[in-house]
């Protein structure tokens, strides 16, 4: 395993740091109101579970999760709801967590289903952000850190659902992981 994980991008200490960070800003702009978390499955579930208790206003969660169709990792565009909201949505502050936004197509499609069932308000908070590689416009309104390009693992984002459980964030060399798949 090791030997595609080419480098550490973010270590424990980095990610916690910023998480913090992170959670004391959304703490003091969400102050007096209680937030409908909505994590988006399945990379953001271990950025979401440390943000949430870093909170100091109350909050409730739920999860939604996006397909896209396509081929291989690039987002084709065509993105379908694949799992859910289960709590209702309307007159409810809303803060979507994502792992990482990449192109943009995932968050577009997602924050316009959750708007049209009429949020009291509405915002994205991304751990990570690949801000060169939108193709369409799109800005989350907490960003953890930003990256140029590369594809990176760990700390719930994965390759091939591989890597989700590693404690540190790492770039991925994606010819030696892919020769890996081939030869199991
Ligand atoms: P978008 O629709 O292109 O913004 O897709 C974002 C989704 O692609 C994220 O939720 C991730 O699941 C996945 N993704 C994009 N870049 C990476 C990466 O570097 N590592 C792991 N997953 C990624
Ligand atoms: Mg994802």
């Amino acid at each position: 395993m090791a030997d595609v994980l080419k480098t550490v991008f973010l270590t424990p200490s980095e990610i916690s740091g910023r998480v913090f960070e992170m959670a004391g800003e959304i703490s003091r702009d969400y102050t007096g109101r209680e937030i409908l978390v909505i994590g988006v499955l399945k990379g953001a579930f271990v950025f979401m579970a440390d943000l949430i208790r870093a909170l100091s206003v109350p909050c409730r969660t739920d999860f939604i999760r996006a397909a896209s169709y396509g081929a291989g990792a690039e987002s084709s565009g065509k993105i379908v709801i694949t799992k859910d909201v289960e709590l209702p949505v309307e007159g409810q502050d809303v803060l979507i967590v994502e792992d990482i936004v990449d192109s943009g197509l995932t968050l577009r499609h997602i924050m316009d289903t959750l708007k049209s069932r009429n949020p009291r308000s509405i915002k994205v908070c991304a751990f990570l952000d690949k801000r060169k590689r939108r193709k369409i416009s799109f800005e989350a309104d907490y960003v953890g850190f930003s990256m140029d390009d590369g594809f990176i693992v760990g700390y719930g984002l994965d390759f091939n659902e591989q890597y989700r459980f590693l404690p540190a964030v790492y770039v991925l060399d994606p010819a030696p992981a892919r020769e890996k798949e081939e030869n199991g």
